[in-house]
């Protein structure tokens, strides 16, 4: 297909961690985003990096294939190859990197490395009816499980994280503390729902005083799990009884610590736009809280699609097509010969 044609069509292969996902873009408009979770890691109460790129081993030509089927496109109309190349687990990253380097390669079509992070911040730009994208610049919040982050964003390839976790993520905080109420993983998805029908006042946690923009959650960890087994000690039927409250002041907790945050990093920037994204971008009172947030201080806040909030490979689609047209723009590479896995590193 020609590169100097108006429609570019990008496959791409999001394998981080935990969920394989394939994706086909025509330019920034999503036509399929094909996700496998692993349901493999529940009975371990926790994702098992060796398990999880054996899964990816099995999922990954399945879920290509689907994805290429619901687009509707055949794997010669495609312009170009993206994957995420890192952060990661190295055994999944390894499988969705094989992958795509040995199919663009047999395609001889350019091969796209895109940072995961990235993706989740640029999951903004993805093309839908009625979504409003943020302009530049904006404050990019990645709340997942691996990592949680505030970004300045002056533009697409320009990003400066200006706060992060000293120790755990913020995903983590929810999953753990679920492990310790006896829910399944991923817990976070399960606190939120309980949470709904408790009281976020039942029982008070402590908000950890840490420097500048950044964050620390392993202390609430520490707190919750001596929490519950005092409470156990006193009446073995606490968790029963109490389940719903428990989440709610856990999720009142990590909310609080989330928007202290958020809103000292917009008095240090002047940045009143903020873009969350990542896994936990899905929870419901974080995202009741930026909604509350803009009426209360005028700012404007960019809340994803569920399906672009957790693992998936439209995001790194996205960003394949922005850097893709980058480099088309400036004439990169040439549009025949191209080897592919050189001329697209930007
Ligand atoms: O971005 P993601 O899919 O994977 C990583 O890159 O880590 O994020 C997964 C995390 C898990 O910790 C999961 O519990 C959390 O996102 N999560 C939630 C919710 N939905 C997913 N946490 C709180 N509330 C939710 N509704
Ligand atoms: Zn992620």
């Amino acid at each position: 297909m020609s590169i100097d044609s108006n429609k570019c069509y990008i496959l791409a292969i999001e394998s981080s961690c935990d969920d394989t996902s394939a994706a086909v873009l025509e330019n920034d408009k999503v036509l399929s985003n094909v996700v496998a979770n692993q349901a493999i890691h529940q009975e371990y109460g926790g994702v098992v990096p060796e398990l999880a790129s054996r899964a990816h081993q099995q999922n990954i030509v399945p879920v290509v294939t689907a994805a290429l089927r619901k687009a509707n496109i055949d794997k010669k109309q495609l312009s170009a190859i993206a994957f995420t190349s890192g952060p990661g687990l190295l055994g999944s990253l390894l499988v969705g990197t094989s992958f795509s380097k040995s199919m663009a390669m047999g395609l001889d079509i350019p091969l796209i490395d895109i940072n995961h992070m990235q993706a989740h911040i640029l999951a903004h730009f993805i093309d839908e009816e009625g979504y409003e994208k943020p302009s530049f610049p904006f404050l990019g919040i990645t709340i997942s499980g691996g990592h949680t982050q505030i970004v300045r964003v002056d533009n697409y390839f320009i990003m400066n994280v200006i706060g992060e976790t000293i120790d755990d993520a913020v995903g983590e905080a929810f999953d753990k503390s679920a492990k310790l109420l006896g829910l399944p993983y991923p817990g976070g998805p399960l606190i939120d729902k309980n949470a709904q029908s408790g009281d976020p006042r039942a029982f008070p946690f402590t908000i950890p005083n840490v420097s500048e923009l950044n964050f620390s959650f392993s202390g609430l960890k520490t707190q919750i799990m001596y929490f519950i087994q005092k409470q156990k000690a006193a009446n073995p039927n606490f968790i029963e009884e109490h389940c719903n409250d428990v989440c709610a002041s856990i999720q009142y907790t990590i909310v609080k610590i989330l928007m202290n945050k958020i809103k000292k990093a917009v008095k240090q920037t002047g940045i009143t736009q903020i873009a969350i994204g990542g896994g936990v971008s899905a929870n419901s009172d974080i995202r009741k809280a930026l909604q509350d947030a803009e009426k209360q201080y005028g700012w404007k806040t960019y809340l994803p699609k569920f399906e672009y909030t957790t693992d998936n490979a439209a995001m790194i689609g996205i960003v394949g097509y922005l850097k893709y047209k980058e480099l088309k723009d400036k004439k990169g590479y040439k549009e025949t010969g191209i080897s592919a896995q050189s001329k697209l590193k930007i």
